[in-house]
């Protein structure tokens, strides 16, 4: 008889952004009027750079051609494309990454997901709480964070990011192995600077833990002194992996392009360990793609995304000017395209997430969702254009005023 992987009982009922896209739909079926607008998943609405286009329709050009077809590409990613991160992304940096310690893939989502692969059942786990959900549930399907009790698994630790604490995580008390760590923050939109990062570094150096550190949302860093890669920091080859992503710095959420760094300082031979990981489980992210990835680096990609991000930032500016004005306190979206808003007068971030939907026709992301510290917030995405953001304040406003 067949024995299922009994972990995936552990988890919640369905992933966040699936439960908050099936209450949307079966609300917009109760009220097909309802004119809603989506500020829930991080997913962008402005169309990618025309360079990046232009060498998508190249790339496809070739495939049609004898001397230019191909097929299986190498897994790790085109040595091209590698080369490019590696100069732009790093050396422009000051930071020194070799080409075989950068691994392109289809998807930060899929490389944070997986990358735990590579450590035993036993390894304690520490997260941001809240966190983006993909590190937790991937863990709890992996059976290393024990039964679900009281809105937390029970062998997790977790480190919570309150404003209290200014959103800013406290090391752990005990002794972990796998940290994960994502700054410019998702949920909060909230960033580490330098110092506090190192403080982390130092923690992994010292008790051997590895940092998983997710930037994904680094290209919307403004601030001074806010690292835009863990490797800015000291020491951190020897103990941090980064994952990267083209989905929000370059509008690839339905291209899908990142890449992992793996570093070969790092202990226990975690570079080989991915590579021979990836080499089995991935058979590389396609040509076509991996051309418009590097498209977004050439001056006119550059140019063309800066304004992207710009535009997103401006509708972040929006949101916490306005909420602002209804006396709503935010956080976040200055580093970032989240807002990271507390409910008014003490709701629920469900009861939030509906009264919203219900009277202001507005979706966002209920703070809970991201974990139990997160109750009682909201989270709020730049991604939408600029008419609709304005539209979802007036909104809100009319609600609290
Ligand atoms: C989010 O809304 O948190 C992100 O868009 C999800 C993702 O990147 O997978």
């Amino acid at each position: 008889m067949v024995k299922i992987n009994e972990n995936y009982q552990k988890l919640q009922k369905s992933y966040l952004f699936s439960t908050i896209a099936k209450k949307v739909e079966e609300y917009q079926k109760k009220q097909p009027e309802a004119k809603i607008i989506k500020m829930g998943i991080g997913d962008v609405t402005l169309p990618i750079p025309t360079v990046v286009t232009e060498a998508i329709k190249k790339a496809a050009e070739e495939m049609a051609h004898k001397e230019t077809f191909r097929g299986y590409g190498p897994e790790q990613g085109y040595d091209f494309l590698r080369e490019k991160i590696m100069q732009e992304d790093y050396k422009k940096r000051g930071i020194d990454i070799q080409m075989d310690e950068i691994f392109v893939s289809d998807g930060a989502k899929c490389d944070t997901a997986n990358f735990q692969e590579l450590f035993s059942e036993d390894n304690i786990i520490a997260i941001t709480d809240p966190v983006y959900p993909v590190y937790i549930d991937t863990n709890v399907m992996a059976g290393r964070t024990g039964k679900f009790l009281e809105g937390k698994y029970e062998k997790v630790v977790y480190m919570p990011l309150t404003e209290k604490n200014h959103f800013i995580p406290q090391l752990p008390k005990e002794k972990v192995d796998i940290i994960y760590l994502c700054f410019p923050n998702n949920p909060t939109g909230t960033v580490l600077n330098k110092e506090e990062l190192k403080k982390w570094v130092d923690y992994a150096i010292q008790n051997e833990s590895i940092i998983l550190y997710d930037a994904a949302y680094e290209a919307f860093i403004e601030e001074e002194n806010i690292p835009h890669s863990i490797y800015e920091i000291e020491g951190a080859k020897q103990v941090a992996v980064e994952f990267k992503s083209f989905s929000k710095t370059a509008g690839f959420t339905g291209i899908r392009c990142a890449y992992t760094v793996v570093p070969k300082e790092i202990k226990y031979d975690l570079n080989n360990m991915w590579n021979r990981r990836q080499s089995t489980k991935f058979n590389g992210t396609s040509y076509i793609v991996q051309r418009a990835a590097e498209a977004t680096y050439s001056e006119e990609g550059k140019k063309q995304i800066q304004k992207n991000i710009a535009y997103y930032k401006e509708n972040a500016k929006i949101i916490l000017n306005e909420l602002k004005k209804a006396n709503l306190q935010a956080y976040g979206g200055i580093n970032s395209p989240y807002i990271w808003m507390k409910c008014p007068n003490h709701m629920k971030s469900w009861d939030f997430f509906d009264l919203l939907l219900e009277k202001a026709n507005v979706v966002g992301t209920p703070g809970v969702g991201f974990g139990p510290s997160g109750e009682g917030y909201f989270r709020l995405t730049a991604f939408n254009t600029k008419e609709n953001t304005q539209e979802a304040m007036k909104r809100i406003q009319e609600i609290f005023k």
